[in-house]
């Protein structure tokens, strides 16, 4: 058995991955290390919570002790927990830098006492700040360049890996991936929100112009994509992954309203996002050239899946929304 612990897997990607993971891979263990903050709900995985090749254990990234005990006789470590939402770093920029600085740079240090045999960082578009309308989508090459203080905080995660890698031979890899949409997806983000806004006809809150871009890829590509970086992925190296789908935030808006028959009207413009990107793009020559990897859904064929999966599962965006899976949840899962 190889022994994986998965940070964040609670979470949006988290969840899809170890879905994943659990599918495709019978000889790997997966230990499933998150804090079950706002974002982490257990519910998404009850379905495999009895899997004896899944362990859950309620920890957060910033405890050393619990990350040593988590990690002991783990082969790799995929790290994903991280504080993700961009308006609420904004508001507040200082869980993001404990969590997604602090929290990397202690599991980081764990992983070198562990002799971890391979260390993914899991990291965001929004490093490289933001293209123009004419720019060629990111390379690996691009500069850093993060523009809000999550990204800013994902950065300094991303420079800890890779000096952990130069200084000490940690066997780190990082893999950056544009926006991710799909199943159990907490509705603070655009794709989840508006669904769930346009189902019970409330407005959709459009910033600015709305004309940002961003570059949408389906989260089964990307779990797809961890994997195979963190399995076939050269240590000290970068790798993007994006969907070759970058769009309009109105285009993308409209598209949906219309998959849902609802009006235009809904959509209500709002107040600009402060240091709000404009547009990310990313080019995936280097992980297809050397992974093999490229994505498999069409937007069109995955929005659609998207959008019945919301509206089939309202139970699911209800109680997250309510809190009320986080409760019992945290109830039985003291830390540890
Ligand atoms: P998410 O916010 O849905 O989930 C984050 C998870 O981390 C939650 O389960 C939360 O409980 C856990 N967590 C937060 N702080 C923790 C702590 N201190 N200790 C332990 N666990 C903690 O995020 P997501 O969308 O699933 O993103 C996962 C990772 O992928 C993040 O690192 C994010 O930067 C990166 N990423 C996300 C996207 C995207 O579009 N969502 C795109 C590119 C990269
Ligand atoms: P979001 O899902 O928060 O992802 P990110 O900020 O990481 O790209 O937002 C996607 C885009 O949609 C971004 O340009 C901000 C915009 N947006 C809105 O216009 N209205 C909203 O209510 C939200 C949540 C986002």
């Amino acid at each position: 058995m190889k022994k994986v612990m998965i940070t964040g897997g609670a979470g949006f990607i988290g969840v899809n991955l170890i879905r994943y993971i659990l599918a495709e891979k019978p000889d790997w263990h997966i230990i499933n290390f998150d804090m079950l903050t706002y974002a982490g709900n257990l519910a998404s995985l009850a379905s495999v919570e009895k899997n004896p090749n899944y362990t859950f254990v309620r920890g957060d990234v910033t405890d050393t002790d619990a990350v040593n005990r988590a990690m002991k006789d783990c082969w790799g470590v995929m790290h994903l927990a991280a504080e993700s939402h961009v308006d609420r770093s904004i508001d507040d920029p200082g869980p993001f830098l404990n969590t997604n600085v602090i929290g990397t740079q202690k599991l980081l240090d764990a992983a070198r006492g562990h002799k971890i045999e391979k260390f993914l960082q899991v990291s965001t578009d929004e490093v490289y700040g933001s293209l123009s309308k004419d720019d060629p989508p990111f390379t690996e090459d691009n500069h850093l360049d993060p523009n809000s203080p999550y990204s800013a905080s994902k950065t300094s995660g991303d420079l800890l890996a890779k000096a952990y890698h130069a200084t000490y031979g940690l066997p780190v890899v990082i893999s950056r991936c544009s926006n991710n949409y799909g199943p159990y997806q907490f509705p603070e983000k655009l794709i989840p929100l508006l669904i769930n806004n346009a189902k019970q006809d409330k407005p959709i809150p459009v910033y600015g112009d709305g004309m940002q871009v961003r570059d949408w890829i389906y989260v089964t590509d990307h779990c797809r994509g961890l994997v195979d970086i963190f399995e076939k992925g050269r240590t000290g190296e970068v790798y993007n992954l994006g969907g070759n789908s970058e769009m309009y935030n109105l285009d993308l808006i409209k598209l949906v309203l219309k998959e849902m028959k609802k009006s235009e009207s809904l959509i209500t413009f709002v107040k600009d996002r402060l240091g709000h990107d404009r547009r990310y793009a990313m080019d995936n020559s280097k992980i297809t050239s050397e992974l093999g990897w490229e994505p498999q859904f069409k937007f069109e064929d995955a929005i659609k899946m998207t959008v019945n999966w919301y509206l089939n599962n309202l139970d699911w965006v209800n109680q997250v929304i309510s809190g009320d899976y986080l409760e019992y949840y945290k109830r039985q899962y003291v830390e540890r």
